[in-house]
C-alpha cells in the first residue's frame, strides 16, 4: 500500500474507532456504506460489540450487508426495525453546517432513507473531507432508468436557470457498464465548483420528475467525527 493510501486508512480507522463510544446497550444502529463504514464494521466485529451490547443493525447497501454478514454480524430489515437510535456513515464532503455530499459509493438513496429513520446521524470521515463550501466532489443524482435522457435534460435546465453551471456531467459507470444502484436506478454525476445554497438545491433537484434523490444531505447530520493520518480525532457539531 502506498503512503497516501496508508494515511487514508489510518484516518478512517481512527474516526471509526472513536465513533464506537456512541454505541450503547440495545441500540438500533444503521451502518453506512464505503471504506470508512467498512472500517467501522470491522472494528465492531473485532470487539464483538453486537453480542456484548445486544445491538440491532440495519444496513444501507448490499455491499455493507455482504461484508457484515461475512464477518458474522446479523443485519435486520429496516421495515421491521422501523426506527433507529443512530446511524454511522461516511461522506464525500462536509461543510461547516454539516451539510454533506454523499453517494460516491452509489448508496445515497438507502443511506438517506436510513438516516431519515434515525434519531441521530453521525458521519465518520477522514479530515480531508472537510470543505468550506460543498461542490468539489461531483454531486450524484439518482434517476430512474425510464426516460433518463429527458430527466437529465430537465436537470440541465434547472442548473442553467438557477445559476449552477457545471463543468462536467457523466453517467456513473462500473466495469464498462452503466452503474445500477441497489434499487435499480442510474446515477449521473455533476461536477460543480461551489454550492452556496445546498438546502435549496437539494429541494429543487428532488422535485424533478424522474429524479429519485440526490447526494446532498442537508439537515440530517448532527456530528462529524474526523480522523487524520497521525490518529488525531476532531469532532464537529
Ligand atoms: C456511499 C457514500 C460513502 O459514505 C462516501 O462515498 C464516503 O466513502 P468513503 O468512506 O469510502 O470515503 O456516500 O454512497
Amino acid at each position: 500500500m502506498g503512503n497516501q493510501a496508508e494515511d487514508q486508512d489510518l484516518s478512517r480507522r481512527s474516526a471509526a474507532i472513536h465513533s464506537l463510544q456512541y454505541l450503547e446497550p440495545k441500540m438500533k444502529v444503521g451502518l453506512g456504506t464505503g471504506t470508512t463504514a467498512e472500517a467501522l464494521v470491522r472494528e465492531i466485529q473485532v470487539r464483538n460489540l453486537q453480542e456484548e451490547l445486544d445491538l440491532t443493525f440495519v444496513s444501507t447497501s448490499t455491499r455493507t450487508t455482504k461484508l457484515s454478514e461475512s464477518l458474522g454480524l446479523k443485519i435486520s430489515d429496516l421495515s421491521e426495525v422501523r426506527w433507529l437510535d443512530l446511524v454511522l456513515d461516511g461522506a464525500d464532503e462536509f461543510d461547516p453546517d454539516l451539510n454533506l455530499i454523499k453517494g460516491g459509493g452509489g448508496a445515497l438513496l438507502q443511506e438517506k432513507i436510513v438516516a431519515s429513520s434515525a434519531d441521530s446521524m453521525k458521519v465518520i470521515a477522514s479530515i480531508t473531507k472537510k470543505v468550506d463550501v460543498l461542490g468539489k466532489f461531483p454531486l450524484p443524482v439518482e434517476i430512474v432508468r425510464f426516460g433518463c435522457t429527458s430527466t437529465i435534460q430537465r436537470l440541465d435546465e434547472l442548473f442553467q436557470f438557477s445559476g449552477y453551471s457545471y463543468s462536467d456531467r457523466a453517467m456513473r459507470n462500473s466495469g464498462g457498464n452503466l452503474f445500477i444502484t441497489d434499487e435499480g436506478h442510474f446515477i449521473v454525476d455533476y461536477s460543480f465548483q461551489e454550492m452556496n445554497n445546498p438546502e435549496g438545491l437539494e429541494q429543487a433537484i428532488n422535485q424533478i420528475v424522474g429524479v429519485v434523490d440526490c447526494g446532498l444531505f442537508t439537515g440530517l447530520c448532527d456530528e462529524v467525527i474526523t480522523g487524520s493520518r497521525d490518529g488525531f480525532v476532531e469532532v464537529f457539531d
